[in-house]
């Protein structure tokens, strides 16, 4: 809404009065600026316009996400969990696991011996079935906006695993929600990011919403992450990829392994 307002006045200040009054004066030399400076002014707005509905456009991803559950980073949460098991070992003890359909990767980890799992539901939890129902009234399970700080203390978890829930934000909330993500965690940050290009229902049903989800490439995390200083888990990246390459375990998501 604001977007379209702001184009409206920028047409009307060039139109209403400024070109027929300068042009009557001078009628070629003057009218051509003015004319350019109304264009840019336009393309302005337009990209701030831009701007606003990209990064704040998480509410009709939400019901995507729900409508076109199925082949996912979260999915591939459970399929890793074996090898986090390896690369983390004794750490591996008070997990939080940050994405949509939190409450099977919760089921998933609590079936582990000596781990604990809590887990953070980024988008509804309106649909949930009995047994999610369940982890919630018992408090393993919430639902919050992970654009802000997080309800827990500082290394309130050992590992802290995010899934499907950072390609929806852009850098300006990843500047928060990352750091975020490494307080409440002490041994690791987990983060499984879908690879660009990726084509799978779940985007083609995002697309059909609005806005597509933003798929990074590694080079871009990477950057990324030095940018901000967040550093990778060297330790816990060779332990992963050693484990996977032995039971020739080809995730079909970006993992990467950060130090809290
Ligand atoms: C995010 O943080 C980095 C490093 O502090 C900074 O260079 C970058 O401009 C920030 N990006 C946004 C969109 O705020």
């Amino acid at each position: 809404m604001a977007a379209r307002r702001a184009v409206n006045q920028s047409r009307r200040l060039p139109d209403s009065a400024s070109i027929p009054l300068v042009s009557s004066l001078h009628p070629k030399s003057r009218s051509t600026p003015l004319l350019s400076v109304g264009l840019v002014l336009l393309g302005a707005f337009l990209l701030i316009g831009y701007s606003y509905s990209s990064s704040g456009g998480l509410a009709s991803d939400k019901e995507a996400i729900h409508k076109g559950e199925g082949a996912s980073c979260t999915s591939e949460v459970h399929r890793a969990i074996p090898f986090l098991k390896k690369a983390y070992g004794q750490t591996m003890r008070k997990v939080l696991h940050v994405g949509p359909d939190t409450c099977a990767v919760v089921s998933t980890l609590l079936k582990e011996d000596d781990t604990e799992a809590w887990g953070v539901e980024p988008y509804d939890l309106e649909d949930a079935d009995s047994s999610c129902k369940r982890l919630i009234r018992k408090g393993f399970v919430r639902s919050a906006d992970i654009k802000f700080s997080l309800p827990y203390r500082p290394k309130s978890f050992s590992v802290v695993i995010v899934s499907d829930a950072l390609d929806y934000l852009s850098p300006k909330y990843l500047n928060k929600t990352l750091p975020d993500l490494a307080r409440v965690s002490s041994d690791g940050l987990v983060i499984f990011a879908g690879y660009p290009g990726q084509q799978r229902a779940k985007v083609l049903e995002l697309a059909k919403f609005g806005k597509p989800v933003k798929l990074r490439s590694s080079s871009w995390w990477i950057r990324y992450f030095v940018q901000t200083g967040l550093q990778e888990n060297e330790a816990a990246t060779k332990k992963f990829e050693q484990a996977a390459s032995k039971s020739s375990y080809k995730p079909s998501c970006q993992i990467f392994h950060l130090v809290s």
